[in-house]
């Protein structure tokens, strides 16, 4: 690609913000606006260059904000405009983009819109959500939401159902209407006026959907209606764009990161975060992590969008488990594991994405009792898997592997009462190894996650290799090494790193003596035999 036509978003880092668990500033025990500015020196520290942050707009927080009331105002307890005005100010003071969370799928059921869709059939807002007559008690089809139950909803006054692919608070918008299409172009406009540096838009593959063919993903339509929202939106400026699409395959992503920019920068695509539940099943439904499956699936996206378009690089999200109890060791080897997991994605091509507290290496949570999760995902399937007969302990094994609150507790600032993130009652617990695993502690200690994380930032800078360089898998069916090169015209990097917490015998390194290390997580040197997570990166001139 050479460094002349690249984007500026593909040489970036990009860290996303839960603002809810992020930092509070008032004391109500929940994250906001405010809370994020004082934080933002932190963030440049890091070395990051845009900050994703999930829905801060006004929301009765059914889904903790992605079920939006009013995409053009900040809810309540976040703030007001006018922070956001000020915090899209004071970040690009520092060199960071704002980037906003756009969930165009559905709003919440108590938007104005939908007030006035269930006042008549003929009102002009109607249309805006999707619609099938019926009888009370018989569904249209069977279809199920993702949070449980059928996605649809009987509405007595209008003797309709109305759809929804999450909860009954937020119904499914009509893609196929016009109107609402021109009514979310401008409303997007509106926020790139007032100076977002791009927008990460929620399910977004979910938007075409077909209920009565059963389609929810990749809908006939889809591409179509992608292509429309950015020449009438993005295109305008100079954004970085990413949508979540669990449905994309690389030929799929293909279009939507065509470098011709007539759809996003790129997608978040799932396929290697499904790879250790039951196949067919809910996530769940719990499966060992295939390494060498994990290998195969990186490999294919690394090498099916080369040249074709842009790959998103991420462990976590807001949705996802923490990286280091998933699949590398949250107890004896904490820190080496977490720092391995950075440097094998850090060196992969794409657009790389960190969750908040990730650069610390937080861990998973195990509350005592699941009155202490929040999360409508979680408690909704508790209760109908315990409905249907499941064992209790079965259960929680599920919460504590794959909850989405795992990721939600609150951001571990220092070793003070509640880690520093609030003054009042959390909204939900701060994880009890908040006195280890803290910020403060981190960024004065030259050999924590943080400071590896910082590192891998700077590196990316600093070789174009990085942004550029084809990728090549090697050693593909090995159990126990992850190692690939990175290759452009004049430079060679490997990035070689032990996967598990057993010594593992490796050959490369003998080929690669002469290489100068970049980054290490151990000291001593590459030897013939790597130590438990053990990673590092080369670099030398091509012959
Ligand atoms: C996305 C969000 C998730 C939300 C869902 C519905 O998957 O990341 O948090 O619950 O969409 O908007």
């Amino acid at each position: 690609m050479g460094e002349k036509n690249r984007k500026w978003w593909q040489n970036a880092v990009v860290y996303q913000i839960y603002p809810r668990s992020f930092q509070d500033s008032d004391g109500d025990g929940c994250g906001d606006i405010q809370g994020i500015i004082s934080r933002l020196d932190y963030l440049k520290d890091l070395g990051i260059d845009a900050v994703w942050i999930s829905p801060v707009y006004r929301s009765p927080q059914d889904d903790n904000g992605y079920d939006i009331s009013d995409y053009q105002d900040i809810d309540p307890m976040f703030g007001t405009l006018s922070d956001m005005e000020e915090l899209i100010r004071e970040a690009d003071r520092r060199g960071i983009k704002i980037i906003m969370d756009l969930v165009l799928n559905h709003t919440s059921d108590e938007h104005r819109w939908f007030h006035e869709a269930v006042k008549g059939k003929d009102n002009p807002y109607h249309d805006y959500y999707v619609w099938r007559d019926g009888e009370e008690g018989t569904y249209p089809n069977d279809m199920k939401a993702a949070f449980g139950g059928p996605a649809w909803e009987w509405v007595p006054e209008l003797k309709q159902y109305y759809f929804h692919q999450f909860s009954v608070k937020q119904p499914d918008l009509n893609w196929e209407n016009p109107k609402v299409r021109r009514e979310i172009y401008d409303m997007i406009l509106w926020w790139m006026k007032k100076g977002v540096g791009g927008f990460r838009l929620d399910v977004i593959d979910q938007i075409a959907k077909e209920p009565d063919l059963g389609i929810t993903s990749n809908g006939p339509r889809l591409h179509e209606f992608l292509r429309e929202l950015s020449r009438e939106t993005f295109q305008k400026g100079d954004l970085i764009t990413v949508g979540e699409a669990w449905g994309a395959t690389p030929a799929i992503a293909e279009k939507y990161s065509c470098p011709d920019g007539s759809e996003f920068s790129m997608v978040f695509q799932f396929e290697h975060m499904v790879i250790d539940q039951q196949e067919g099943k809910e996530k769940w439904d719990l499966a060992p992590l295939s390494f060498v499956k994990l290998k195969k699936c990186l490999e294919k996206w690394q090498t099916g969008l080369y040249k074709k378009g842009w790959n998103s690089l991420f462990w976590d999200n807001h949705d996802l488990p923490r990286i280091v109890s998933r699949w590398g060791d949250d107890g004896g080897y904490r820190v080496r594991s977490a720092k391995m997991l950075a440097a094998v994605l850090h060196g992969m091509q794409g657009t790389p994405y960190i969750y908040q507290g990730e650069e610390l290496g937080m861990t998973n949570v195990r509350f005592d009792s699941i009155d202490k999760y929040r999360d409508i995902e979680t408690l909704n399937m508790y209760r109908e898997r315990l409905e249907a007969g499941y064992d209790e302990k079965e259960i929680m094994d599920s919460v504590y592997a794959k909850s989405r609150d795992n990721a939600r507790t609150p951001m571990q600032w220092n070793s003070q009462e509640n880690a520093g993130f609030t003054t009042g009652t959390p909204w939900i617990e701060v994880n009890p190894n908040y006195r280890e695993i803290n910020a403060e502690e981190e960024m004065k200690n030259p050999d924590s996650v943080y400071q590896f994380y910082r590192r891998l930032i700077r590196l990316r800078k600093t070789y174009p290799v990085f942004a550029d360089g084809r990728f090549e898998l090697l050693l593909p069916d090995d159990r126990r090494i992850f190692a690939y090169t990175r290759t452009d015209c004049d430079t060679e990097m490997l990035v070689c790193a032990n996967f598990t917490g057993e010594p593992a015998a490796c050959p490369l390194a003998a080929q690669w003596e002469d290489a100068e290390v970049l980054i290490h997580n151990c000291g001593g040197g590459f030897g013939e035999e790597m130590r438990p997570y053990e990673a590092l990166m080369m670099l030398r001139k091509r012959r």
